[in-house]
């Protein structure tokens, strides 16, 4: 079965449960809108944020969500993922966001971005912001690079804000002794769970329904086989989700069925 066939089976005109969902196209969620405004209102007291919650709850889509909602006009948002970021690195990321030429060795960098900071740098009135994602894999001596790059003033002169983005853990190396006054920093944390029950079924009728089918394709028990396999979690609801239109296509069926799930997810593990 190609993904084609699918479409056709189903009567969609783009492939559901992909990664890639506009930001114009979320579903709306009371936990997640109230993290955006969250942190919309912590950036625009010019203060930094983090975005706690595991794997699969959402947080690159609020991200994203997050710089779509940033008038273009007032901020510049820059975003980096954490893989294997190290010290000059992230340096570089910094410059980057503060539109600094990143170019140079680490204590040229450093030496810049602190010259910068202390001219203020948002002379156009423009306000950088740094998110960084994936950031629980971040390692402490490289976040402590944030600090030594803001360390100075950074009460009198908030020119950068930083979001930082990651699974539970982030919380547990924010507390570190060493990482004090970076967590000191974060003037909001943003708290994004798996989804519920309903959730899952509003999000899976959501996704369809973006793709060109208001009529959603799955029944009672796929939905529960769903949030069962699941527990919430947004990625693996793509996948298995993905996965049991395909084997309902397969079959010549109209109705996503638990069993299909069941088949989904045989094959996922395979
Ligand atoms: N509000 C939302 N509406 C629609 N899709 C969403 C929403 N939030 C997340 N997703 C989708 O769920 C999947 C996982 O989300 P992601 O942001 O990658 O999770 P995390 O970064 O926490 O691991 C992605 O396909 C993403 O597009
Ligand atoms: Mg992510």
């Amino acid at each position: 079965m190609s993904p084609m066939d699918t479409l056709a089976a189903f009567n969609l005109h783009k492939l559901p449960f992909t990664r890639e969902v506009a930001v114009r196209e979320m579903l709306s969620l009371s936990h997640f809108e109230q993290a955006r405004h969250g942190l919309l209102a912590c950036l625009e007291r010019r203060m930094s944020a983090a975005i706690i919650g595991p794997a699969g709850s959402g947080k690159s889509a609020l991200c994203r969500a997050l710089r779509d909602a940033l008038p273009e006009a007032r901020y510049r948002v820059h975003y980096v993922k954490v893989a294997d970021l190290g010290k000059r690195d992230l340096c570089r990321e910094v410059a980057t966001a503060m539109g600094v030429t990143s170019a140079g060795s680490y204590p040229m960098l450093v030496r810049r971005i602190q010259e910068d900071f202390a001219q203020s740098g948002v002379a156009d009135g423009v306000r950088p912001v740094l998110v960084i994602d994936e950031a629980h894999d971040i390692r402490p001596d490289v976040l402590g690079v944030l600090r030594i790059l803001t360390n100075f003033d950074w009460d009198s002169r908030l020119v950068l804000s930083v979001v930082l983005a990651g699974q539970p853990r982030l919380e547990t190396l924010l507390k570190k002794a060493t990482l004090e006054d970076v967590a000191q920093r974060i003037a909001f944390t943003a708290r994004l769970r798996l989804l519920s029950r309903d959730e899952t079924a509003n999000y899976l009728a959501h996704r369809c329904a973006i793709a060109g089918q208001p009529q959603s394709p799955f029944d009672p028990g796929s939905i529960e086989a769903l949030f069962e396999m699941s527990q919430g979690n947004l990625r693996a609801i793509d996948r298995l989700a993905l996965g049991a239109l395909d084997e309902a296509a397969t079959r010549g069926a109209k109705v996503v069925a638990g069993s299909d799930v069941v088949a989904a997810r045989r094959r996922v593990l395979a």
